[in-house]
């Protein structure tokens, strides 16, 4: 009878086994439109799992696969992190079928696919066949040189990105309608000069492989001439892989052909958004490709900003700015709320202001104020913060239909004046205090003339907050101190200064 049980478990273990090898696939609908197709193909030796888990832009090895009745977990390495950055697959076998959720260590920010995803067995096939758009087939290049600079972005760009509103949405008419409410809001007037289009605008390439635009955008040549007739500037995207993150034509072994064409329909400005060159690239090579794009560019004679889009990945500050860049992002992207927004700019650019300067900035993504996943006050923090920290304010909001306290926010011209001061220094924290994890922070921003201060509240309770001159490196003995939000001189600070500061709020200071 014992012998008869164990056979029985043997059996189930393989019939489970048995089950789970083969190839499967799971559908999803992206932000542009887009679908996308992620495979597994499972490979079973006893219950370890080998194999492969492809997403339309990159393949990668199964590690540490097992099997366990009707459940399994195998990991992944994205080795264009340092160090690599393993992501936990757990799987639970329901027949034909099996629903697949990412472990995330605890307190990890979530990345990749959100919830379980279902897969469906396609073939019993074991073996991963390598798909045209997935394979390494360009030239090595030859060993990296920086270039110079191109000598523009010396303050941080300033504009509005289609992105973080419209995603696949954004078209035409919008983008002329934008540039019409530019102008209207004073945007233009306060610095916001880029109109920048990101992806799903692209096409197909035609008999001689020039990228067209899609439906959406009838004629680029037209759309430039009517957004540089308004006083403004115009922005475009591409990638160097094949595919764009929404899956639109990139610009692999075409890249000099598409600077080209950007330039002849009057761009000025190009966001290169990595994604699906991991496919074609291996990380040594990202620089190179990146900079391929750089002499591209220069090589059509137009003045282009030059931005790169790789989420701060191989420590792109180090070679952003030799690669040809103006600016480069340093996180993945932004989410209109609270968590994500304070994440990426309080946490995630510590370390990072030795690479700022005039002509070459931290990205910490487009801003999110005005598209009411926060406060005003996590607004005016959030518009502070990027300020501090001398990054791009790329606005990503519907400009068309802005209240007054969104406007009062953008518009601020003295914050602005932070961001874009000609000393071009990143602001710094100089301390954290408070309770739960220290909440309460002081920040510096080196001026032109003068000192920025940001007194900033992380928690959910008003704080009384005290800054001393001496630790933001003020010198005067009787410094100029103006409220940069209440629009006011302070008078009898000599030394310090206490203020109340809102729960996820800020104080933000000019002491000179
Ligand atoms: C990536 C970028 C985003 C945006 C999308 C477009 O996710 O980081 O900023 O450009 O691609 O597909």
């Amino acid at each position: 009878m014992r012998r008869l049980v164990f056979c029985g478990f043997l059996f189930a273990m393989f019939a489970g086994a048995a089950d789970l090898s083969g190839t499967w696939q799971n559908e999803q609908q992206g932000r542009g439109g887009q679908t996308f197709v992620t495979t597994c193909v499972f490979k079973l030796d006893g219950n370890k799992i080998t194999g492969t888990y492809a997403t339309p832009q990159r393949a990668y090895d199964i590690e540490n696969g097992t099997v366990d009745g009707d459940g399994f977990t195998f990991q992944i390495a994205d080795r264009f992190q340092t160090p690599a950055r393993i992501t936990e697959f757990k799987g639970a076998l329901n027949g034909a079928e099996f629903e697949l959720t990412t472990v995330r260590p605890a307190g990890a920010r979530a990345r990749g696919p959100q919830g379980p995803r279902t897969f469906k067995r396609v073939s019993a096939d074991t073996v991963f066949h390598t798909p045209p758009e997935l394979t390494r087939t360009h030239q090595p290049f030859p060993p990296f040189q920086p270039i110079a600079p191109n000598g523009f972005a010396k303050t941080p760009p300033m504009g509005w990105n289609s992105w973080n509103k419209f995603a696949g949405r954004v078209d035409d008419k919008s983008v002329r309608e934008i540039a019409d409410a530019m102008v209207a809001s004073g945007m233009r007037d306060a610095g916001y000069v880029y109109v920048n289009i990101d992806d799903t605008w692209e096409g197909a390439r035609d008999k001689d492989g020039n990228i067209t635009s899609n439906e959406k955008f009838p004629d680029m040549k037209a759309l430039a001439d009517y957004v540089h007739s308004k006083g403004l500037k115009i922005g475009i995207y591409s990638s160097p892989g094949r595919k764009t993150c929404a899956g639109y034509e990139g610009s692999y072994g075409h890249e000099q052909q598409d600077a080209n064409t950007w330039a002849a329909w009057g761009f000025d400005y190009l966001k290169y958004d990595w994604c699906s060159a991991t496919a074609v690239y291996r990380p040594d090579e990202m620089r190179s490709a990146y900079q391929k794009m750089a002499v591209a560019l220069r090589n059509t004679g137009r003045p282009f900003i030059y931005s790169l889009c790789q989420y701060g990945e191989l420590n792109v500050g180090e070679w952003g700015a030799a690669a040809g860049g103006n600016l480069w992002r340093t996180t993945g992207d932004i989410g209109d709320n609270w968590r994500s927004m304070s994440s990426i700019g309080f946490d995630q650019q510590v370390g990072r202001e030795v690479y700022a300067g005039p002509g070459h900035w931290n990205d910490p993504d487009m801003l999110e104020i005005g598209n009411g996943g926060m406060t005003t006050t996590e607004y005016r923090t959030h518009m502070s913060l990027w300020s501090m920290l001398a990054a791009p304010l790329l606005a990503g909001h519907d400009v068309r239909t802005m209240p007054d306290f969104t406007r009062d926010i953008l518009l601020n011209k003295e914050v602005i004046a932070i961001d874009q001061d000609p000393a071009g220094v990143q602001g710094t924290r100089v301390r954290k205090d408070g309770a739960e994890g220290q909440t309460l922070e002081i920040w510096k921003k080196p001026l032109a003339k003068g000192v920025a201060v940001g007194l900033f509240n992380r928690s959910l309770e008003n704080a009384p907050m005290t800054v001393q001159w001496s630790e933001v490196g003020v010198t005067s003995s009787s410094p100029k101190v103006r409220d940069l939000w209440a629009h006011r001189d302070i008078t009898g600070a000599p030394t310090e200064y206490t203020v109340t500061v809102p729960a996820h709020g800020v104080v933000l200071l000019r002491v000179e």
